[in-house]
Order: C-alpha cells, then sequence, then structure tokens
C-alpha cells in the first residue's frame, strides 16, 4: 500500500524529480540583475537589490496590481538580500504570504510555500525512502524531502501557519535558523549545506505565545529559542482603509469604487466591534475581496454576495449586530436586522 501511494505524485514532486544538479534551478549562480526597490515595490527611499535576470519553474506568477506594505516588504527584502531569517504575523488575510510571494516574484527568485499543518511530519520534510525504477529494476533509494531539495538547490522556503506546526517538525527547523545552518540527515550520514541562495521565511497569525485572541485554534505556543532565532520579526495587520480599497478595487475591476469604500468601512466596523467584544468574528481583507467577487458571480446583488462571503460564517446571535454595521454603511436593511 506504501508503495502504492509513493507512486502518486504531486505536481510539485514531478518537478523535483525531474531536477538534477546538471539542470539547476535557476540560469545564475547568483542574481546578478540590479533592480530598483522603489520601482518594484514603491518605496522609498529607493535601494539598488540583485535579481535573477529569469523567473524559473518555482519563482511564483507575479501579480502585477499587487499592493506593498513597506515596512513589512523591507523585511522581506532584508531576507532576500541578507540572507535573513523573517517571521511575518498578523490577522489571517492580510497579505503575509503573499507579500513574500510577489517580493519573490519581481526579483525572479524560486520559492516554495509550504503549510505547517498537523499531517507535515519529519520525513515529509527530510526525505524518505522510496522505490524508483532504474534500468528497469524496482531499487531503494533515498528521495530528499522539501527541505533538503531547497537547501540544495537555493529555493527560499516559506513555512506558512508557521504557529500550527508539528514538535517534531519545529525542532528540524531551529538549526537552519541559524543564517549557515546546516541539516544532519541522520537516515544517510550526511550534512546538507544550504546553498548561498536558500532563504527561509515563515508566517504566522500568533506571535509564539499562544492564541490569545480566540481566533487561531489549533496554534500552538513555539519553543522560546526557536523564536529567539528569527532575526526579523514584522507584523502585518489590517492596512488603512484607502489602502484596502486600493486593493480591492486592483482586484476586482469591475466592483463601484464607492460601494468597495463601503465594503471596506464595515470591515473596520467588524474589526473595532471584535476588538471590544461585541462580535466573535472579524473580516479580513481576504473577505472583502471574495464578497466584492461573489458580487460579480452573483449578478450585482451586494447583499447575497455579503451574506455568502461573511454574514453565514458568523455567530447566529451576532448577525444582527452586523446587520447593524451593514445598516450603517449601505443605509440598508438585511432581513437580519428585523430579526433583532
Ligand atoms: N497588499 C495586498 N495587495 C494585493 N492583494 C492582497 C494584499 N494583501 C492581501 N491580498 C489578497 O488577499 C488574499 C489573502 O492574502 P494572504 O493569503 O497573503 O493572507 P495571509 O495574511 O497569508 O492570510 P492567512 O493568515 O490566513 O494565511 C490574497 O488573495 C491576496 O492576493
Ligand atoms: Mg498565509
Amino acid at each position: 500500500m506504501a508503495v502504492c501511494a509513493r507512486l502518486t505524485f504531486s505536481k510539485m514532486e514531478i518537478n523535483m524529480i525531474n531536477q538534477t544538479d546538471e539542470n539547476p534551478i535557476t540560469p545564475e549562480e547568483a542574481p546578478t540583475k540590479s533592480v530598483s526597490a522603489s520601482k518594484l515595490f514603491h518605496i522609498k527611499p529607493d535601494m539598488k537589490i540583485k535579481a535573477f535576470s529569469e523567473p524559473s519553474t518555482f519563482t511564483p506568477a507575479m501579480d502585477p496590481d499587487y499592493h506593498f506594505n513597506e515596512e513589512c516588504t523591507r523585511a522581506i527584502l532584508a531576507g532576500f538580500v541578507h540572507n535573513r531569517r523573517v517571521l511575518i504575523q498578523g490577522y489571517h488575510g492580510t497579505g503575509k504570504s503573499t507579500h513574500i510571494e510577489q517580493v519573490a516574484a519581481r526579483l525572479n527568485w524560486p520559492l516554495i510555500r509550504l503549510n505547517l499543518d498537523g499531517h507535515i511530519s519529519r520525513i515529509d520534510l527530510i526525505g524518505r525512502d522510496a522505490i524508483v525504477l532504474e534500468e528497469g529494476k524496482q531499487v531503494t533509494r533515498f528521495r530528499e524531502g522539501l527541505l533538503p531539495f531547497a537547501m540544495h538547490h537555493g529555493i527560499a522556503l516559506v513555512f506558512d501557519e508557521y504557529d500550527a506546526g508539528r514538535p517534531d517538525v519545529m525542532f528540524v527547523i531551529q538549526r537552519l535558523l541559524e543564517s549557515h545552518g546546516r541539516l544532519t540527515l541522520t537516515e544517510q550520514n550526511k550534512v546538507v549545506t544550504p546553498h548561498p541562495n536558500f532563504r527561509l521565511f515563515a508566517t504566522a497569525n500568533t506571535i509564539g505565545l499562544g492564541d490569545a485572541s480566540g481566533l487561531y485554534h489549533g496554534t500552538n505556543p513555539i519553543n522560546q529559542g526557536q523564536m529567539d532565532r528569527w532575526n526579523i520579526v514584522v507584523q502585518l495587520n489590517y492596512l488603512p482603509q484607502e489602502e484596502e480599497v486600493k486593493i480591492i478595487r486592483a482586484k476586482v475591476a469591475k466592483a463601484k469604487p464607492k460601494e468597495v469604500e463601503r465594503m471596506v468601512r464595515l470591515a473596520g466596523l467588524t474589526r473595532e466591534g471584535f476588538a471590544k467584544g461585541d462580535i466573535s468574528t472579524v473580516m479580513s481583507p481576504r473577505t472583502v475581496i471574495a464578497w466584492a467577487e461573489n458580487q460579480q458571480i452573483f449578478g450585482g446583488d451586494l447583499v447575497q454576495a455579503f451574506r455568502l462571503a461573511f454574514l453565514n460564517k458568523c455567530d447566529e446571535l451576532e448577525r444582527a449586530t452586523i446587520a447593524e454595521y451593514f445598516q450603517r454603511c449601505f443605509g440598508m436593511e438585511l432581513p437580519e436586522t428585523m430579526a433583532a
């Protein structure tokens, strides 16, 4: 059974298997093309950074309308340019993972995102013995996991949901957090030295001290020895409303500008309401995007789109409060207001 399971490879694994040392991930040894940070990311003062001249298989696709947050982008750039280990923390749907991805896309840096959910185990990261065909014969070979693969080939790794990782996985990561951290593969009696282009990032909703908000079930406190090894920890929470409006408008070009402003205002009210303890569900920028997109799908029906994107996720007892926020922003009653 186990063999059969390993015969089904994800697209990424197939890509990995096809890559060999003779066929490097990037055409260059190191990034050499000089680019302007202010042109690429709209940050000031400008600085020149080195990028790869061409994208590779693992370079993320570019979102040309992506809106960069200055502080977060600077932190990520320090990660790429100076090989710093960067952890981004903040509420859900604020753009943590995509910020790293979009910086990599513009630097043509190969990058892999890995969700550290409870199913990722130590052997997924390190590797395992697998049966492969060699000259028509089935033989057992060690197939390296994502970690040695990224380290060998100079790929940036992002551990998403870092605060949900299992303890066995977290201890594998610990040593790598030192910038020249090498990985000991006990299974193979080998030590992997990171390629100079290898980078490590992580994103998390909590800061490793457990979840005080009640929003993030399934997260774990992070060992302080490990937290101590992240060179840069940056927060990315909700952006000012006018910036969020720009993001939504760039994503959903057909949305009406005035309506988007109201959507974002409503999202702001849910965040204030949450902070005051009035409601227990907050509307993330991701949800606002989903609302605007749903509206286009459902023939412009703002209310139905709202219900599907957000209201149905809320506690029934709190729906009247949320309907009241809706009334305040759009001057329209929802049936949920009547229920109150
Ligand atoms: N600054 C931004 N510019 C453009 N799109 C954005 C921006 N921030 C967030 N988005 C969009 O919002 C959605 C959520 O972003 P992302 O997945 O990066 O959030 P996250 O902070 O990693 O969330 P989670 O904590 O749930 O993992 C994506 O579709 C992303 O494209
Ligand atoms: Mg994320």
